[in-house]
């Protein structure tokens, strides 16, 4: 186990469009993937996608606090390689967000309310999902770095960009 040195905004590997992820299976995946969780862990982040640790694979890891937003029964501690998102439906929801990857500042980001997602876990076993919120939010976010999209390239509204301890007094918001 390791914490990994975490690419900020600016680096090319955030660019960049990840690798598909051949065998889910192999140990180093495993090992990655538990690297990624302490790094998130002690970053106090909710997601981290393996091209913030200079890793250019389609591997992202998340969890959802339950109680974080009202529509959120919580989401375990979730490892997928090769995830894929489909919009349900076209609505949008706009809402805040952090990126470990862009410290300090928070951005108002609109996402679609409601996605079915699909990925492998380390065993090669396919999952599907349907998530909205919050829940929805972050997969979005974390994938959107699978394609090399921080979620400043998102904002439409400038206006609601800038330092969290500014916008936010006194929260301690989890990043993503
Ligand atoms: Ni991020």
């Amino acid at each position: 186990m390791a914490i990994l040195k975490i690419a900020r905004m600016g680096h090319p590997i955030l660019l960049a469009r990840a690798e598909p992820i051949a065998d889910p299976t192999d140990p180093e995946i495993a090992r990655l993937a538990q690297d990624m969780i302490e790094t998130m862990e002690d970053s106090n982040g909710t997601g981290l996608a393996a091209p913030q640790v200079h890793v250019g694979l389609r591997l992202v890891v998340f969890f959802v606090d339950p109680g974080r937003a009202e529509d959120d029964a919580g989401v375990p501690l979730t490892i997928m390689a090769n995830p894929e998102i489909e919009p349900l439906g076209d609505e949008i929801e706009l809402g805040w967000e952090a990126c470990l990857s862009v410290p300090d500042l928070a951005g108002e980001v609109p996402r679609y309310k409601k996605i079915r997602y699909r990925f492998q876990d380390l065993d090669g076993k396919r999952h599907e999902r349907i998530a909205e919120g919050f829940h929805a939010r972050v997969v979005q976010h974390e994938c959107d770095h699978l394609d090399g999209i921080l979620y400043p390239m998102r904002i439409r509204d400038f206006s609601r960009f800038g330092y969290t301890s500014v916008l936010f007094p006194g929260l301690d918001a989890a990043d993503d």
